[in-house]
């Protein structure tokens, strides 16, 4: 099974869309330009930020990702800001504001509505039945974000088009419905969801050429590939110095809730260390509560407080333009 984007794309390559930075429009733009599928990344953009970046894409093939929003929670958040309290001292930074739920999101699943776009992507969740037939009737294709079977029936059922199906392995949050971080590795995922649904599966986590992506297109156990980490050290990205420095480094990734409040995979630091174990669940209370902290280590350039999300495969980041891996990946995958 295919999909109409799909069916477009000479190079089945989808770059991630990757919130806080590093997602950028000339690297969606010329993941697209050589056969791919670029991503805007729509979460953590105030509207005026979102509408422009989607904007100045209207000329060529593109998609954007929201992250959907999670219920407030119960978990004590004041306990783990006293907890981390000596962080915020050593960087003279103030808590974050809280509670802050500030993405936007009825606002930008309307302006998508009245300013289509070709393809929409879901993280953290699925666009409901409703908001699936209200994309489709303006034309834009859907795809959803899923760590597990459950979570993709869940998606098919409500009519979306094609799963974007998430391993552990990959950089960055995992897009689980529920906050969990399913361990199972990607091709047992994309095996378990290929058990219960016959839509079209995107792979994603720890995929970094196209030796990596052949044999999983080749078995069909994916129709495509999207590639987070591998895009990081790109010209075109927008990733912070210290981040793409740390990507190059012999450092470990884990996955932590410490930063942001949700299971995510990053370059492990000091902070991780510390603070993973009584990180609770609650996204996006510690995203903001965090940030203020986040910011002055990365405007001092410090790796040891900050988010710099990753893959298993971050050592194979190569510092090139998008142009030169797009067509060395296509070649590895006789395109
Ligand atoms: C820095 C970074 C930011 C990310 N931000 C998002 C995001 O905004 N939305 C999303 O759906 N996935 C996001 N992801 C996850 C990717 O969509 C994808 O699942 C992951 O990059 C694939 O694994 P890989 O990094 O090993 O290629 C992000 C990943 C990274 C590395």
């Amino acid at each position: 099974m295919t999909t109409r984007i799909l069916s477009e794309l000479s190079v089945p390559i989808v770059s991630a869309p990757m919130a806080g930075g590093p997602s950028t429009p000339d690297l969606a733009r010329a993941v697209t330009a050589a056969g791919g599928l670029g991503m805007i990344a729509g979460a953590l953009l105030d509207l005026e930020k979102f509408a422009a970046q989607i904007d100045s894409m209207r000329d060529v093939r593109f998609g954007v990702n929201l992250f959907l929003p999670d219920d407030p929670t119960s978990a004590d958040v004041d306990a783990y800001a006293a907890r981390i309290a000596p962080w915020f001292e050593k960087y003279d930074a103030e808590p974050g504001v809280l509670p802050r739920r500030d993405d936007f999101y009825p606002e930008k699943f309307r302006w998508l509505i009245h300013n289509p776009v070709p393809l929409v992507s879901s993280t953290f969740g699925t666009f409901d039945a409703a908001e699936v037939a209200a994309f489709h009737e303006v034309g834009t294709e859907v795809w959803c974000t899923v760590t597990s079977a459950t979570e993709a029936a869940e998606a098919e059922r409500n009519g979306v088009d094609a799963l974007v199906v998430q391993g552990p392995e990959a950089g960055g949050h995992r897009g689980s419905f529920d906050g969990s971080a399913p361990e199972e590795p990607l091709d047992q995922v994309l095996a378990a969801v290929r058990a219960v649904s016959t839509l079209p599966r995107i792979a994603a986590g720890g995929l970094m050429d196209g030796f990596d992506i052949a044999p999983l297109l080749e078995s069909g156990a994916a129709d495509a590939a999207q590639l987070g980490t591998a895009f990081l050290n790109t010209t075109e990205a927008g990733t912070r110095q210290v981040h793409r420095d740390q990507l190059t480094e012999t450092a470990d990734t884990a996955v932590t809730r410490a930063f942001s409040g949700r299971p995510a995979r990053g370059i492990v630091n000091e902070f991780m260390l510390d603070n993973s174990e009584d990180a609770p669940l609650a996204y996006p209370d510690l995203h903001y509560l965090t940030a203020p902290m986040r910011a002055k280590a990365g405007a001092a350039g410090d790796p040891s407080a900050l988010s710099m999300w990753a893959g298993t495969g971050h050592l194979r980041a190569r510092r090139a333009t998008v142009s030169e891996l797009m067509s060395e990946w296509a070649q590895q995958l006789g395109r």
